[in-house]
């Protein structure tokens, strides 16, 4: 037990998919996985482990912003030996280059918090995906004929604000779309020396507000959520 997780040791695998909603790492495990358990369910973060083609895999959430994904992610890593996070989540484009559906697979993410800089002295604004999980995922998607394009992402702990302009931090590094964990996520996996990547499905458009329905949301999800199981189970 962990402070926040309530799973035994060995009852989380080495690697685990951490999506950001307790309920869709419920749908995952329930549908992706053979023989789910049930091994944590803390503040209603569920977390299940069950086997993807004869390999154990976790799936749980990581709850929304640096604050929550940093905790799960660090008591993930250091008190359950987890080597590899793959977080599979949504984002707003900022730019019609991108459209719903879009699957982009994070090569760095730049962000105005001081998470980083807080927690482990790191100053960067620009926090790169940790280890080569990165590079099996777009192999992965490669062999799955999957179009995941690598892209940065702005991690903000903003998702209201009252300018609309695309924010200066995502024009300085590139970053066509946002979300608001993969910065926290880096950031613990590069102090303590583990592997973390994210994969992100677009979920809305925000110049035009184009968005997927919450209908449309499961099915959406499914070549990001083959594409995490494939490339954990290297
Ligand atoms: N902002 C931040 N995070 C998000 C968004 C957004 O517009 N859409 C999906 N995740």
């Amino acid at each position: 037990m962990s402070i926040h997780i309530s799973a035994k040791k060995g009852d989380i695998s080495k690697v685990v998919l951490q999506p950001g909603d307790p309920l869709r790492a419920k749908y995952i495990a329930e549908n992706f996985l053979e023989n789910p358990r049930l091994v944590s369910q803390t503040r209603g973060i569920f977390y299940y482990t069950g086997l993807y083609k004869g390999k154990e895999i976790s799936v749980g959430a990581s709850g929304m912003g640096f604050p929550s994904i940093g905790i799960y992610s660090f008591e993930l890593y250091t008190e359950y030996e987890v080597d590899t996070i793959i977080r599979i989540g949504t984002c707003g484009a900022y730019t019609t280059d991108l459209k719903v559906f879009d699957l982009i697979n994070i090569d760095n993410a730049a962000s105005e918090s001081t998470y980083a800089k807080y927690a482990w002295e790191m100053e960067e604004e620009l926090m790169p995906h940790q280890g080569n999980i990165f590079d099996i995922i777009n192999e992965t998607a490669e062999e799955l004929s999957l179009n995941a394009k690598s892209c940065n992402i702005h991690s903000s702990d903003i998702f209201y604000r009252k300018n609309p302009e695309i924010p200066e931090i995502a024009t300085k590094y590139n970053c066509p779309a946002v979300e608001m964990e993969a910065f926290a996520l880096f950031a613990n996996a590069r102090y303590l020396g583990k592997n973390a990547a994210t994969i992100l499905t677009v979920s809305d458009v925000i110049p035009t507000g184009e968005n997927i329905s919450a209908d449309q949301r499961q099915t959406a999800l499914k070549p990001m959520i083959e594409l995490a199981l494939e490339a954990a189970w290297k």
